[in-house]
């Protein structure tokens, strides 16, 4: 079968099985920025954000994705034009692996969207879903904290 999807602002058309997972559609066309984990639903590192809802790409059959606006990290921010939660991120330290860390970033877009400046609670609840083997979660929760920061002081310059 084939179907077309928004990706970061683009439309794509591809073909795929019908039982195929947005997952395995998006990592097959070249979007190996999303992540295969555990592919149960459980570590977040296949995180994207479809029509705007943080989902599991690997809960989501690809043929029910068709037609709707799928972000992937790359649509947030790029390695030339990182957004200020990569920035964070990176200068938090909170990059080990990085296999983690497109889930995290999508993650803490999406809490920051919601709750522009979070408790340390309401991280680690937000959070709750994205797995880290090699941080600690430590300089994460750090890395949204300045996360935070940063962007409030963006708007605030914007403002001026
Ligand atoms: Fe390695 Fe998080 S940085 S899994």
């Amino acid at each position: 079968m084939e179907g077309s999807f928004v990706i970061n602002n683009q439309k794509r058309t591809f073909k795929f099985k019908s039982g195929d997972t947005l997952l395995t559609v998006l990592r097959n066309n070249d979007h190996t920025e999303v992540k295969e984990g555990g592919r149960e639903g459980l570590c977040g590192a296949c995180l994207v954000l479809l029509n705007g809802v943080l989902v599991n790409s690997c809960q989501v059959l690809a043929v029910s994705a068709t037609g709707k606006n799928i972000t992937t990290v790359k649509g947030i921010g790029t390695i030339h034009t990182p957004h200020l939660i990569q920035k964070a991120f990176v200068q938090a330290g909170a990059v080990q692996c990085g296999f983690c860390t497109p889930g995290m970033i999508l993650a803490t877009y999406d809490l920051l969207e919601k709750i522009p400046d979070p408790t340390e609670q309401e991280i680690k609840k937000h959070l709750d879903g994205n797995l880290c083997r090699c941080t600690g979660y430590v300089k994460i929760i750090k890395a949204v904290k300045l996360s935070s920061i940063l962007l409030k002081e963006n708007e605030e310059k914007g403002k001026k």
